[in-house]
Parts: structure tokens; sequence; C-alpha cells
């Protein structure tokens, strides 16, 4: 059975309009698989706490990387998130941007996810992905416009996403988005009907059904 796992960051919890909006991607999804299960992992309230120095000090390669060594603090949450993205078929994150990039909530879980010699190997050719790739939908919201010809800010948010799973091997990457929060009701209309439209594009009956990932 299909598993969505949905990853939602805002500090304003179930009100927030990232969460708005990946909720809105996993009604597709389940439009399409209304069997699968869906996995709520909350990390917008600090559920993650940051990386600690043993994990810090494992991947920095000056102890060996083991869970039993560590069993406690954050190699064994590392391991809970790992095998949790692992074992999901899709991802959905819900996130604001803050400061142009992604929340401290959310690079918290990063950290503990992409994980050298365990989502990740460093090899002379570069970095080499782990993880089976499986589709990702990131439904983000700011505050202002961080795309197109009305953009006033930088946006390290998107690319760094794209980076960051793209190491550990998730490359199937879609973005969806409200921007323009900030800026008076009528743009957060807007905002909210361009994401929308933009959803009914990508998941239409002409586009093919998400389909559980395959097994590596
Ligand atoms: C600490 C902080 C930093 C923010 N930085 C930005 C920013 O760099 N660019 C932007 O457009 N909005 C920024 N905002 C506004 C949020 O992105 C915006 O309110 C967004 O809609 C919140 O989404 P949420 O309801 O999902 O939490 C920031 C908000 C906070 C609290």
């Amino acid at each position: 059975m299909m598993r969505i796992l949905h990853v939602s960051c805002s500090p304003r919890g179930q009100i927030s309009e990232s969460y708005r909006l990946s909720r809105k991607i996993i009604e597709f999804l389940l439009e399409r698989e209304p069997a699968a299960i869906v996995v709520d992992r909350v990390i917008g309230t600090g559920a993650i706490s940051h990386i600690d120095e043993s994990y810090a000090t494992a991947l920095g390669g000056i102890q060996q990387s083991s869970a039993e060594r560590f069993p406690e603090g954050a190699m064994a949450r590392s391991e809970e998130l790992i095998q949790e993205l692992e074992s999901s078929d899709c991802m959905v994150i819900g996130t604001p941007m803050h400061n142009f990039a992604v929340p401290s909530a959310l690079k918290a879980w990063i950290d503990h996810i992409v994980r050298v010699r365990c989502t990740f190997n460093a090899t002379k050719d570069g970095y080499k992905g782990i993880l089976r790739d499986r589709p990702v939908y990131v439904a983000v919201s700011s505050g202002g416009r961080y795309s197109g010809g009305r953009a006033r800010q930088p946006n390290f948010l998107t690319p760094y996403i794209k980076t960051v799973l793209g190491v550990i091997g998730l490359s199937d990457v879609t973005f969806f988005s409200v921007e323009g929060s900030s800026l008076g009701p009528q743009a957060v209309t807007e905002a909210r009907a361009g994401a929308d439209r933009a959803l009914r594009e990508h998941f239409s009956p002409s586009c093919a059904p998400v389909s559980p990932a395959r097994i590596a």
C-alpha cells in the first residue's frame, strides 16, 4: 500500500498557508490512490532538536558512525527519520520561507536524514545518493514573491531543497507555492488560485499516475 510521508514545517501548524497547500497536494494524491496511508511528521513546532555532539563527531569522521555506539540522541533520531523516509513511496513537504531559505526546523530534519554512508556516499566523483528515488512535492508559502517577474527577494529555498534531496537520491522534486501572503487579501486570493491551477494541471488525468516507487 502506498505510503505518503507528510513533513509539515510551519511553526503555525495546521492554520499555516504551507500546511493548507501541502494538504491540497495530498488530496490530489489520495484521489489517485484512495487507500494510501498518510504518515504525518510534524516538525514546525520544534519537535526535532538540533543535532548533538555525538552525531556531529560521528559524521565528521572523528569516530565510527553507528547507531549501536550512540543509542541515544541525534543518531537514534536520525535512524528513525531515515527509516520513515525510506519506507515512504512519496513525500510531501509543507514549508514557509524564512529569511530567503528553509526554516530552521526543516534544516534540523535535513541534518538528520542527509547522512554520509547512510543516505549518501562521498566518492571521488562526488556525492552519490543511496535512497531509491520517489516523487517529492514541496508546498512553499512566503510573505513576498520569490519567483516570476514580480519577485523582489532572493530565493535560496527551492534550489537548496532540490540540491540537498538530490544528494541522497531524491531527484523527482516538484514545487508548488503560495507567494505574497503578506501582500494583502487580494494577493493571497490570487496566489492561492494560481497554486490551485498549477495543482490541477500537474495532477490532471493525462499525467501518469503516481505509483508506489519501485523497491531498489
Ligand atoms: C522568521 C521569519 C522569516 C521570514 N522570512 C521571509 C522571507 O525571507 N521571505 C518572505 O517572503 N517571507 C518571509 N517570512 C514570511 C513567511 O514566509 C510567510 O508569512 C509565510 O506565508 C508563512 O507561511 P506559513 O503560514 O506556512 O507559516 C518570514 C516569516 C518569519 C516568521
